[in-house]
C-alpha cells in the first residue's frame, strides 16, 4: 500500500470510544470540546464522532466554530464562550447556538438578540479563580438580577452556569469549586435555577470527582490524550485518535563527519543513511523538537537529526534498509509501538495539547 507523504490519521471510533468511557467514569453528561478544529482533528468529524459515543452537547470558542459546524449540519447543542468585543449574537441566536456570558453588557446583547418566540440559551460564567473571562464576585448580584428578569420576560433561556478550573493543584480546585458553588447559591436567590452546572475539563473530570456536577466538558480526553505528566492515555483507558504520518521522500548514503540541516548542529559520527522526513515546522512540527524528536520508520524507532525545516527534517537511521516511500510515524498510539504526542511535547518542552492543535492545513486529515 502506497504511504501518503504527509498524513494525520484521525481514529473517529477511538473519539467515540473515548467519549463512552469518560461518561462510564463520571457518570454524567459529556460536552465534548471541538474548538481550534477539534485540537486539531478536524471539528465536524471530530463532533459527530463525539456525538455517536454518547456526547450530550458540544463546546467551542469563538461562535464563527459554532456556526462551521451548523453548516455542516451539526444540530446539536452547541455552547461559544470567547466573544470579540462588540459581539451582538444575532448569528448565534439565529443558529440556535447557546453562548457563554461573562459580562452584563455580554447579557444584555443577547437579550436583545432574541426573537420574539425564542429566547437566546446562554451559560453564565463565573470568575472562579482562573483571571480569564466570567463575571466577577463584585458583579454576581447585578448579572444575576438582570438574568432572572431576562429570563422572565422570555428573551434568554438559562441553560447552565459555568466556570473553568486552573488545573494548579487539588486545593486549588476544590477552592474554585466552593466558590463556584458561592456563585450557584447566589444565583438561586435571584431565582435562577440553571438545566446543568459545568466546572470540569477532562483532568479534574478523571481527578475530582466532587468537579464532576451535571456535566463535564472533555477537550483532551476526547482526543485520547492524558492532560497529566504522571499518568500516560493507556493508563487512563484513552486511545489517541490521531497519527502523524509521512513517506519518507529521499535517501543518502553518506560518510562520517556529514553536517547534517541548518547550522550543522548534527554532524554523523560514522557512514551512515540519511532518511528525508517531509513533514516541518509549517505543517506543525516543532522545531524546539531538533535534534530529538522520535519516529518510527518502518516499526524502528529513531531521532531526528539536526534541525527541523519549514517543510523536512532528517532521521540518521544508520545501517538500517530504508527506501523512499517507507511510512515514517511521528507520533500516535504508544501501544502500537509508536511515539506519542507526548514524547514530542517533552522533546520540545511543551504539552501534548500543542503538539496536535498546531498540525497545519497542508496536512490532510483522513479518517481512520
Ligand atoms: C472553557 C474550557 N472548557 C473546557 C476545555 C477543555 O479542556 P481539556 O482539553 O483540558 O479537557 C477548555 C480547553 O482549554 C476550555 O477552555
Amino acid at each position: 500500500m502506497t504511504v501518503p507523504f504527509r498524513e494525520a490519521r484521525i481514529d473517529l471510533d477511538a473519539i467515540a470510544d473515548n467519549v463512552r468511557h469518560l461518561r462510564a467514569l463520571t457518570g454524567v453528561d459529556v460536552i465534548a470540546v471541538v474548538k481550534a478544529d477539534a485540537y486539531g482533528h478536524g471539528a465536524a468529524a471530530a463532533a459527530v464522532a463525539a456525538l455517536s459515543g454518547g456526547a450530550n452537547r458540544l463546546g467551542v470558542a469563538e461562535i464563527a466554530e459554532a456556526l462551521a459546524l451548523r453548516r455542516q449540519g451539526i444540530h446539536a447543542p452547541i455552547m461559544a464562550w470567547l466573544h470579540q468585543p462588540g459581539e451582538t449574537f444575532v448569528e448565534a441566536a439565529a443558529a440556535d447556538v447557546e453562548v457563554g456570558i461573562s459580562s452584563f453588557d455580554q447579557l444584555e446583547a443577547a437579550g436583545n438578540a432574541a426573537s420574539v418566540d425564542r429566547p437566546v440559551g446562554i451559560h453564565l460564567k463565573l470568575e472562579t479563580g482562573l483571571s480569564r473571562n466570567g463575571v466577577a464576585p463584585r458583579d454576581w448580584q447585578r448579572v444575576f438580577a438582570e438574568a432572572a428578569r431576562l429570563e422572565r420576560i422570555g428573551r434568554v433561556r438559562i441553560v447552565g452556569l459555568f466556570s473553568h478550573l486552573s488545573n494548579t493543584s487539588p486545593q486549588d480546585d476544590r477552592a474554585a469549586l466552593a466558590r463556584f458553588d458561592e456563585g450557584v447559591q447566589a444565583a438561586a436567590s435571584f431565582g435562577i435555577h440553571a438545566e446543568i452546572l459545568h466546572i470540569a475539563a477532562t483532568a479534574a473530570a478523571i481527578e475530582l470527582p466532587e468537579s464532576r456536577l451535571d456535566a463535564v466538558r472533555i477537550g483532551i480526553g476526547l482526543y485520547g490524550l492524558s492532560p497529566f505528566d504522571d499518568r500516560s492515555s493507556g493508563e487512563l483507558g484513552l486511545r489517541p485518535a490521531m497519527t502523524l504520518r509521512a513517506a519518507v521522500a529521499a535517501v543518502r548514503r553518506v560518510p562520517a563527519g556529514t553536517g547534517v540541516s541548518y547550522g550543522y548542529v548534527h554532524r554523523t559520527d560514522r557512514d551512515t543513511t540519511l532518511a528525508l522526513v517531509p513533514l516541518g515546522y509549517a505543517d506543525g512540527v516543532p522545531r524546539q523538537a531538533s535534534d530529538r524528536g522520535p519516529v518510527t520508520i518502518g516499526g524502528r524507532r529513531f531521532m531526528v537529526a539536526g534541525r527541523i525545516a519549514m517543510d523536512q527534517f532528517v532521521v540518521d537511521v544508520g545501517d538500517t534498509h530504508v527506501a523512499v516511500g517507507d511510512e515514517v510515524v511521528l507520533f500516535g498510539d504508544p501501544t502500537l509501538g509508536v511515539p506519542s504526542a507526548t514524547e514530542w511535547a517533552n522533546a520540545a518542552s511543551t504539552i501534548n495539547y500543542e503538539i496536535v492543535t498546531r498540525i497545519g492545513p497542508r496536512v490532510p486529515r483522513r479518517g481512520a
